[in-house]
């Protein structure tokens, strides 16, 4: 039997404007994971995906319809099989579970296809590097999210803070001073697709203004690295606001979105914003570690669904006790 496990993941900076060759940076939440068990199973069985979460059972080879949520299960198997160079359909059992919420920026599709490939490769003796990992996954968000960056797949392989620039070699990013994250959920579903989608229509009919909203948002995220890497972490509020700002003229904030990153600022955060593709999904509020509690009540009573506290850059055990999980599990799939 053999087991991996991925992080979720939360945006920063520069989501959106990262699709048009611009920076951004994220990093992995570990409170939330997705998990891939593989086991041998008698001659003849076949390769059975069990999705425990979507109370889903799969042959591997059988039809499967493009938009069904194990389509992009069985592709990432595929490629991993292929990249193994394993040509004949092994006799095993994958089951899947993940606490990382479907469709809320925290990057389930990513994560998920991530724990597959480990698994696997694992389980017939090879050690992908963490670019192999991430190169692999990628061709799982080209289903789940059209014309993706690769910054999810990136952040979650290599499962540490990133400087991304699509095309370019992963920065891994040097922390200075750890910081706190509480990551509240809106409880609305927001797939990636459609809002890169709209984007993408803006861009076409408003390319100036669009150009000048990356450029912007470019901007903060090059002044954000600067910021996470000297330990200014009241500067790292300020961009975060402002990125905030250009998000929601790019129109993809939400009144949702709004009134947690509002209530997560009367409680005291530094900074917040929207985190990943907006519309739904979840936000962030950079906050002191003694105000963590407070905000998260806070925005916990404006509505979210659900609220995680993380920290980012921490390697002493009391830092890393101090970021908790308080969610029930999540149900697994496509992000
Ligand atoms: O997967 P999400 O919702 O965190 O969004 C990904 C971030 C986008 O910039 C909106 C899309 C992309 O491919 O980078």
């Amino acid at each position: 039997m053999t087991t991996a496990c991925a992080p979720g993941k939360v945006i920063l900076f520069g989501e959106h404007a990262v699709v048009y060759g611009r920076p951004a940076i994220a990093v992995p939440v570990t409170q939330v994971r997705a998990r891939a068990v593989v086991e041998d199973a008698r001659s003849g069985h076949g390769l059975v995906i069990r999705a425990l979460d979507l109370n889903l059972q799969h042959r591997f080879g059988t039809a499967v319809a493009t938009d069904a949520p194990v389509y992009a299960l069985e592709a990432t198997v595929r490629h991993t099989l292929e990249w193994l160079g394993v040509e004949t359909v092994p006799d095993l059992t994958l089951t899947l579970s993940s606490t990382v919420p479907i469709a809320r920026g925290l990057g389930s599709g990513a994560a998920v296809a991530t724990a597959i490939v480990r698994a696997l490769a694992q389980h017939f003796g090879h050690s992908p590097t963490s670019r192999d990992v991430s190169d692999l996954v990628y061709q799982t968000e080209i289903i789940h999210h059209g014309t993706p960056s690769g910054i999810d797949n990136s952040v979650v392989a290599f499962e540490k803070p990133v400087y991304f620039v699509t095309g370019e070699p992963i920065q891994v990013l040097r922390v200075q001073q750890p910081f706190w994250l509480v990551v509240g959920d809106t409880g609305i579903a927001s797939p990636t697709k459609i809002a890169v989608a709209d984007v993408r229509r803006g861009w076409r009919e408003h390319p100036d203004k669009y150009e000048a909203l990356f450029k912007r948002i470019a901007a903060i995220t090059v002044r954000a690295r600067e910021a996470i890497a000297a330990g200014g972490i009241a500067m790292l509020g300020e961009l975060m606001d402002e990125n905030q700002e250009l998000l929601e003229e790019m129109g993809v904030s939400s009144p949702e979105l709004e009134r947690l990153i509002d209530a997560s600022r009367t409680a005291g955060a530094i900074g917040a914003k929207l985190c990943g593709a907006g519309r739904g999904g979840n936000m962030i509020a950079l906050a002191e570690s003694e105000k963590t509690r407070a905000i998260a009540d806070r925005v916990r009573e404006a509505g979210a669904a659900n609220v995680i506290v993380s920290v980012v850059g921490a390697t002493d055990r009391k830092s890393r006790r101090a970021s908790t999980k308080e969610s029930p599990p999540h149900d697994l799939g496509s992000p």
